[in-house]
Protein backbone atom coordinates (compact mmCIF):
# COMPACT_ATOMS: atom_id res chain seq x y z
CA UNK A 1 0.00 0.00 0.00
CA UNK A 2 2.52 2.70 0.71
CA UNK A 3 4.24 2.05 -2.63
CA UNK A 4 1.45 2.26 -4.20
CA UNK A 5 0.65 5.47 -2.20
CA UNK A 6 3.63 6.92 -2.74
CA UNK A 7 3.42 6.36 -6.49
CA UNK A 8 0.46 8.23 -6.29
CA UNK A 9 1.71 11.21 -4.96
CA UNK A 10 4.37 11.35 -7.27
CA UNK A 11 2.04 11.09 -9.93
CA UNK A 12 -0.09 13.57 -8.68
CA UNK A 13 -0.08 16.66 -11.45
CA UNK A 14 -1.83 19.37 -9.46
CA UNK A 15 -3.12 20.18 -5.71
CA UNK A 16 -6.71 18.90 -6.29
CA UNK A 17 -5.60 15.73 -7.45
CA UNK A 18 -2.73 15.37 -3.95
CA UNK A 19 -5.73 16.28 -1.68
CA UNK A 20 -7.86 13.10 -3.72
CA UNK A 21 -4.74 10.99 -2.70
CA UNK A 22 -4.24 12.34 0.51
CA UNK A 23 -7.97 11.68 1.62
CA UNK A 24 -7.79 8.06 -0.08
CA UNK A 25 -4.91 6.92 2.44
CA UNK A 26 -4.98 9.18 5.37
CA UNK A 27 -8.29 10.96 5.61
CA UNK A 28 -10.93 9.87 8.27
CA UNK A 29 -11.99 6.96 6.14
CA UNK A 30 -8.82 6.50 4.18
CA UNK A 31 -7.31 3.16 3.85
CA UNK A 32 -4.15 3.66 5.89
CA UNK A 33 -6.64 5.18 8.96
CA UNK A 34 -8.86 1.68 8.36
CA UNK A 35 -6.11 0.09 8.92
CA UNK A 36 -5.38 1.56 12.60
CA UNK A 37 -8.74 0.47 13.14
CA UNK A 38 -8.30 -3.31 12.69
CA UNK A 39 -5.40 -3.37 15.70
CA UNK A 40 -8.31 -4.03 18.06
CA UNK A 41 -9.26 -7.29 16.36
CA UNK A 42 -5.46 -8.24 16.82
CA UNK A 43 -4.31 -10.59 19.78
CA UNK A 44 -2.47 -7.70 22.16
CA UNK A 45 1.09 -8.83 21.85
CA UNK A 46 0.71 -8.46 17.83
CA UNK A 47 -0.93 -5.07 18.39
CA UNK A 48 2.53 -2.99 19.41
CA UNK A 49 4.88 -3.87 16.74
CA UNK A 50 1.95 -3.72 14.11
CA UNK A 51 0.70 -0.08 14.97
CA UNK A 52 3.92 1.49 14.96
CA UNK A 53 4.10 -0.31 11.41
CA UNK A 54 1.20 1.56 9.97
CA UNK A 55 2.09 4.71 12.04
CA UNK A 56 5.35 4.73 9.91
CA UNK A 57 3.70 4.18 6.93
CA UNK A 58 1.60 7.11 7.61
CA UNK A 59 4.12 8.81 8.86
CA UNK A 60 6.05 8.20 5.21
CA UNK A 61 3.06 9.38 3.35
CA UNK A 62 2.81 12.61 5.12
CA UNK A 63 5.99 13.52 4.26
CA UNK A 64 5.65 12.88 0.58
CA UNK A 65 2.38 14.50 0.56
CA UNK A 66 4.31 17.68 1.98
CA UNK A 67 7.12 17.50 -0.11
CA UNK A 68 4.94 17.13 -3.39
CA UNK A 69 2.71 19.62 -1.86
CA UNK A 70 5.40 21.87 -1.97
CA UNK A 71 6.30 21.22 -5.50
CA UNK A 72 3.12 21.84 -6.86
CA UNK A 73 2.59 24.87 -5.03
CA UNK A 74 5.93 26.21 -6.51
CA UNK A 75 5.46 24.80 -9.68
CA UNK A 76 1.83 26.82 -10.22
CA UNK A 77 3.55 29.87 -8.67
CA UNK A 78 6.51 29.76 -11.30
CA UNK A 79 3.62 29.15 -13.76
CA UNK A 80 1.76 32.01 -13.15
CA UNK A 81 4.28 34.76 -12.90
CA UNK A 82 6.18 33.52 -16.28
CA UNK A 83 2.64 34.05 -17.69
CA UNK A 84 3.19 37.52 -15.82
CA UNK A 85 6.16 38.29 -17.31
CA UNK A 86 6.68 41.29 -19.56
CA UNK A 87 9.43 40.59 -22.42
CA UNK A 88 10.87 43.72 -22.15
CA UNK A 89 12.83 43.31 -26.00
CA UNK A 90 9.02 43.54 -27.72
CA UNK A 91 8.27 46.65 -29.17
CA UNK A 92 5.66 49.31 -27.32
CA UNK A 93 2.11 49.96 -27.90
CA UNK A 94 1.95 53.27 -29.07
CA UNK A 95 0.60 56.33 -27.00
CA UNK A 96 -1.60 58.69 -28.73
CA UNK A 97 0.31 61.98 -28.63
CA UNK A 98 -1.21 65.55 -28.44
CA UNK A 99 0.23 68.13 -30.98
CA UNK A 100 -0.37 72.08 -31.16
CA UNK A 101 -3.27 72.83 -33.45
CA UNK A 102 -2.26 74.94 -36.93
CA UNK A 103 -4.10 77.69 -35.70
CA UNK A 104 -2.30 77.68 -32.82
CA UNK A 105 0.96 76.88 -34.10
CA UNK A 106 0.18 79.72 -36.54
CA UNK A 107 -0.50 82.28 -33.30
CA UNK A 108 2.88 81.55 -31.86
CA UNK A 109 4.44 82.25 -34.75
CA UNK A 110 2.82 85.68 -35.12
CA UNK A 111 3.03 86.44 -31.21
CA UNK A 112 6.61 85.76 -31.07
CA UNK A 113 7.17 88.33 -33.77
CA UNK A 114 5.24 90.93 -31.96
CA UNK A 115 6.80 89.95 -28.46
CA UNK A 116 10.28 90.55 -30.22
CA UNK A 117 8.88 94.41 -31.20
CA UNK A 118 7.80 94.41 -27.46
CA UNK A 119 3.92 93.81 -27.93
CA UNK A 120 2.04 92.62 -24.55
CA UNK A 121 0.13 89.87 -25.71
CA UNK A 122 -3.71 89.27 -23.98
CA UNK A 123 -7.22 87.79 -24.85
CA UNK A 124 -10.38 89.14 -24.06
CA UNK A 125 -14.15 88.21 -23.65
CA UNK A 126 -15.69 85.98 -26.60
CA UNK A 127 -19.49 87.24 -25.08
CA UNK A 128 -19.13 91.50 -25.51
CA UNK A 129 -21.84 93.71 -25.23
CA UNK A 130 -22.97 95.90 -28.04
CA UNK A 131 -20.82 98.80 -27.06
CA UNK A 132 -17.57 97.44 -26.74
CA UNK A 133 -18.17 95.42 -30.02
CA UNK A 134 -19.74 98.74 -32.10
CA UNK A 135 -20.64 101.43 -30.20
CA UNK A 136 -17.45 102.73 -29.04
CA UNK A 137 -15.74 101.23 -32.32
CA UNK A 138 -17.61 104.36 -33.90
CA UNK A 139 -20.19 101.63 -35.17
CA UNK A 140 -23.32 103.44 -34.17
CA UNK A 141 -26.59 100.97 -34.32
CA UNK A 142 -28.06 102.62 -37.19
CA UNK A 143 -24.46 102.26 -39.22
CA UNK A 144 -24.60 100.00 -42.22
CA UNK A 145 -21.42 98.30 -40.95
CA UNK A 146 -23.32 96.28 -38.81
CA UNK A 147 -24.81 94.84 -41.37
CA UNK A 148 -21.48 93.99 -43.06
CA UNK A 149 -20.62 91.46 -39.69
CA UNK A 150 -23.50 89.56 -39.12
CA UNK A 151 -24.12 89.07 -35.30
CA UNK A 152 -25.17 85.99 -32.89
CA UNK A 153 -27.33 87.83 -30.57
CA UNK A 154 -27.54 86.28 -27.02
CA UNK A 155 -31.11 86.06 -24.77
CA UNK A 156 -29.31 88.70 -22.61
CA UNK A 157 -28.82 91.31 -24.92
CA UNK A 158 -25.33 90.73 -25.04
CA UNK A 159 -23.32 89.16 -28.40
CA UNK A 160 -20.62 86.59 -29.62
CA UNK A 161 -17.48 89.38 -30.53
CA UNK A 162 -17.70 89.74 -34.07
CA UNK A 163 -13.99 90.95 -34.02
CA UNK A 164 -11.08 90.96 -32.04
CA UNK A 165 -11.74 94.92 -32.08
CA UNK A 166 -13.47 95.43 -28.96
CA UNK A 167 -10.60 94.69 -26.91
CA UNK A 168 -9.00 98.46 -28.48
CA UNK A 169 -11.33 99.62 -26.40
CA UNK A 170 -10.74 97.24 -23.26
CA UNK A 171 -7.05 97.48 -22.96
CA UNK A 172 -7.12 101.41 -23.98
CA UNK A 173 -9.71 102.14 -20.59
CA UNK A 174 -7.57 100.15 -18.36
CA UNK A 175 -3.94 101.38 -19.38
CA UNK A 176 -2.51 104.75 -20.33
CA UNK A 177 -0.83 105.13 -23.50
CA UNK A 178 2.02 104.78 -24.45
CA UNK A 179 1.04 101.24 -25.58
CA UNK A 180 1.33 98.22 -27.95
CA UNK A 181 -0.57 95.16 -27.49
CA UNK A 182 -1.84 92.35 -29.60
CA UNK A 183 -5.02 90.31 -29.30
CA UNK A 184 -5.44 86.37 -30.22
CA UNK A 185 -8.72 84.90 -30.05
CA UNK A 186 -12.12 83.60 -31.60
CA UNK A 187 -14.67 85.53 -33.09
CA UNK A 188 -18.12 84.86 -34.35
CA UNK A 189 -20.46 85.82 -37.04
CA UNK A 190 -23.84 84.86 -38.12
CA UNK A 191 -22.98 83.93 -41.91
CA UNK A 192 -23.25 80.59 -44.74
CA UNK A 193 -20.11 78.35 -44.08
CA UNK A 194 -18.15 77.53 -47.14
CA UNK A 195 -14.48 76.71 -47.93
CA UNK A 196 -13.11 80.46 -46.70
CA UNK A 197 -15.76 80.86 -44.09
CA UNK A 198 -17.06 79.71 -40.74
CA UNK A 199 -18.75 81.00 -38.14
CA UNK A 200 -16.21 80.79 -35.68
CA UNK A 201 -12.59 81.44 -37.01
CA UNK A 202 -9.47 83.64 -34.75
CA UNK A 203 -8.12 86.68 -35.12
CA UNK A 204 -5.38 88.71 -34.66
CA UNK A 205 -5.55 92.20 -33.30
CA UNK A 206 -2.43 94.71 -33.31
CA UNK A 207 -2.95 98.43 -31.42
CA UNK A 208 -0.29 100.76 -30.93
CA UNK A 209 -0.72 104.08 -29.08
CA UNK A 210 1.29 106.88 -28.37
CA UNK A 211 2.66 110.96 -29.69
CA UNK A 212 3.10 111.20 -33.32
CA UNK A 213 2.62 107.39 -34.39
CA UNK A 214 1.64 107.42 -38.16
CA UNK A 215 1.33 105.31 -40.96
CA UNK A 216 4.27 104.57 -42.17
CA UNK A 217 4.95 102.93 -38.38
CA UNK A 218 2.06 101.06 -39.56
CA UNK A 219 3.28 100.02 -42.76
CA UNK A 220 6.79 99.23 -41.40
CA UNK A 221 5.15 97.10 -38.71
CA UNK A 222 3.00 94.98 -41.11
CA UNK A 223 5.72 94.42 -43.53
CA UNK A 224 8.08 93.55 -40.69
CA UNK A 225 5.69 90.50 -39.21
CA UNK A 226 5.48 89.22 -43.56
CA UNK A 227 9.23 89.41 -43.18
CA UNK A 228 8.96 87.30 -39.25
CA UNK A 229 6.66 85.21 -41.15
CA UNK A 230 7.98 84.71 -45.12
CA UNK A 231 11.78 85.49 -44.70
CA UNK A 232 13.39 89.06 -46.08
CA UNK A 233 11.89 89.17 -49.50
CA UNK A 234 8.31 89.22 -48.01
CA UNK A 235 6.34 92.63 -49.56
CA UNK A 236 3.17 94.41 -48.16
CA UNK A 237 0.81 95.77 -50.01
CA UNK A 238 -1.65 98.53 -48.90
CA UNK A 239 -5.07 99.15 -50.48
CA UNK A 240 -7.45 101.93 -48.68
CA UNK A 241 -10.48 100.74 -47.49
CA UNK A 242 -13.00 101.03 -44.94
CA UNK A 243 -13.87 100.55 -41.33
CA UNK A 244 -15.49 103.02 -39.18
CA UNK A 245 -12.59 102.80 -36.34
CA UNK A 246 -10.07 103.72 -38.66
CA UNK A 247 -9.34 106.90 -40.36
CA UNK A 248 -7.44 106.03 -42.94
CA UNK A 249 -8.57 102.79 -42.94
CA UNK A 250 -6.51 100.22 -45.34
CA UNK A 251 -6.91 96.22 -46.45
CA UNK A 252 -3.20 94.54 -46.81
CA UNK A 253 -1.76 91.88 -48.49
CA UNK A 254 1.40 90.14 -48.15
CA UNK A 255 3.69 88.65 -51.03
CA UNK A 256 6.39 86.28 -50.96
CA UNK A 257 8.63 83.61 -52.86
CA UNK A 258 6.78 80.49 -52.23
CA UNK A 259 8.79 77.64 -52.56
CA UNK A 260 5.84 76.01 -54.05
CA UNK A 261 6.09 78.52 -56.79
CA UNK A 262 2.71 79.47 -55.61
CA UNK A 263 3.75 83.24 -55.09
CA UNK A 264 0.73 85.65 -54.97
CA UNK A 265 -0.73 88.63 -53.18
CA UNK A 266 -2.05 87.01 -49.82
CA UNK A 267 -4.93 89.50 -48.58
CA UNK A 268 -4.49 88.97 -45.02
CA UNK A 269 -6.41 91.77 -43.18
CA UNK A 270 -7.58 95.55 -42.53
CA UNK A 271 -5.60 98.04 -40.72
CA UNK A 272 -5.54 102.35 -40.34
CA UNK A 273 -4.83 104.62 -37.83
CA UNK A 274 -7.59 105.17 -34.74
CA UNK A 275 -10.44 107.32 -35.45
CA UNK A 276 -10.76 110.18 -33.29
CA UNK A 277 -14.59 108.85 -32.25
CA UNK A 278 -12.62 105.49 -30.65
CA UNK A 279 -10.30 108.06 -28.42
CA UNK A 280 -13.85 110.01 -26.88
CA UNK A 281 -15.46 106.92 -26.88
CA UNK A 282 -12.39 105.73 -24.36
CA UNK A 283 -12.09 108.76 -22.40
CA UNK A 284 -15.73 108.96 -21.95
CA UNK A 285 -15.68 105.08 -20.88
CA UNK A 286 -12.66 106.25 -18.55
CA UNK A 287 -14.46 108.81 -17.20
CA UNK A 288 -17.11 107.13 -15.62
CA UNK A 289 -15.14 104.44 -14.12
CA UNK A 290 -13.47 107.52 -12.18
CA UNK A 291 -10.24 107.80 -14.56
CA UNK A 292 -8.31 110.31 -16.28
CA UNK A 293 -9.14 111.28 -19.79
CA UNK A 294 -5.91 110.41 -21.42
CA UNK A 295 -6.35 109.82 -25.32
CA UNK A 296 -7.65 112.47 -26.70
CA UNK A 297 -4.96 114.18 -29.35
CA UNK A 298 -2.89 110.75 -29.36
CA UNK A 299 -2.19 108.80 -31.88
CA UNK A 300 -2.45 105.35 -33.41
CA UNK A 301 -2.93 102.52 -35.28
CA UNK A 302 -4.66 98.73 -35.33
CA UNK A 303 -4.13 95.89 -37.55
CA UNK A 304 -6.68 92.89 -37.77
CA UNK A 305 -6.19 89.52 -39.30
CA UNK A 306 -7.01 86.14 -40.03
CA UNK A 307 -4.32 83.07 -38.89
CA UNK A 308 -6.64 80.70 -40.75
CA UNK A 309 -5.15 82.20 -44.20
CA UNK A 310 -1.97 81.96 -43.00
CA UNK A 311 -2.39 78.29 -41.89
CA UNK A 312 -4.07 77.58 -44.97
CA UNK A 313 -1.59 78.13 -47.05
CA UNK A 314 1.60 77.27 -45.13
CA UNK A 315 -0.42 73.29 -44.39
CA UNK A 316 -1.55 73.42 -47.66
CA UNK A 317 -5.30 72.97 -46.06
CA UNK A 318 -7.89 73.79 -48.67
CA UNK A 319 -11.39 74.19 -46.55
CA UNK A 320 -11.58 76.29 -43.60
CA UNK A 321 -13.84 73.97 -42.00
CA UNK A 322 -11.63 71.18 -41.70
CA UNK A 323 -9.63 73.17 -39.14
CA UNK A 324 -12.66 72.50 -36.62
CA UNK A 325 -14.44 69.30 -37.72
CA UNK A 326 -12.20 67.46 -35.56
CA UNK A 327 -11.77 64.88 -38.06
CA UNK A 328 -8.11 62.72 -36.47
CA UNK A 329 -7.23 62.50 -40.17
CA UNK A 330 -6.46 66.03 -40.74
CA UNK A 331 -5.66 67.44 -37.10
CA UNK A 332 -3.67 64.16 -36.34
CA UNK A 333 -1.62 64.97 -39.15
CA UNK A 334 -0.04 67.35 -36.51
CA UNK A 335 0.65 65.07 -33.73
CA UNK A 336 3.69 65.14 -31.88
CA UNK A 337 5.21 67.87 -33.17
CA UNK A 338 5.45 70.16 -31.41
CA UNK A 339 6.97 73.15 -33.28
N1 LIG B 1 -11.99 94.41 -36.93
C1 LIG B 1 -11.86 94.38 -38.37
C2 LIG B 1 -12.57 93.16 -38.89
O1 LIG B 1 -12.81 92.25 -38.19
C3 LIG B 1 -10.41 94.34 -38.80
C4 LIG B 1 -9.68 95.60 -38.46
C5 LIG B 1 -9.02 95.69 -37.23
C6 LIG B 1 -9.64 96.65 -39.31
C7 LIG B 1 -8.33 96.84 -36.91
C8 LIG B 1 -8.97 97.82 -39.00
C9 LIG B 1 -8.32 97.90 -37.80
O2 LIG B 1 -12.90 93.09 -40.04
Amino acid sequence: MQTQALQEIAAAPDGEALQAVKTRYVGKSGLVTKELGTLGKLPPEERKARGAEINAVRAALETALNEREAVLKQAALDAKLASEAIDVTLPGLPLPAGGLHPINRVYDDLTAIYERMGYAVIEGPEVEDEHHNFEALNVPWYHPARDLQDTFWLDDGRLLRTHTSPMQIRYMVAHEPALKVVVRGKVYRYEATDATHEAMFHQLEGLVVGDGISMTDLKGTIAEMARGLYGPTAKVRFQPSYYPFVEPGADFAVWWDNPRGESKWLELGGCGMIHPNVFKAVDDLREAEGRERVYEGKTGFAFGLGPERIAMLKYGIPDIRYFYANDPKVIGQFRGELG
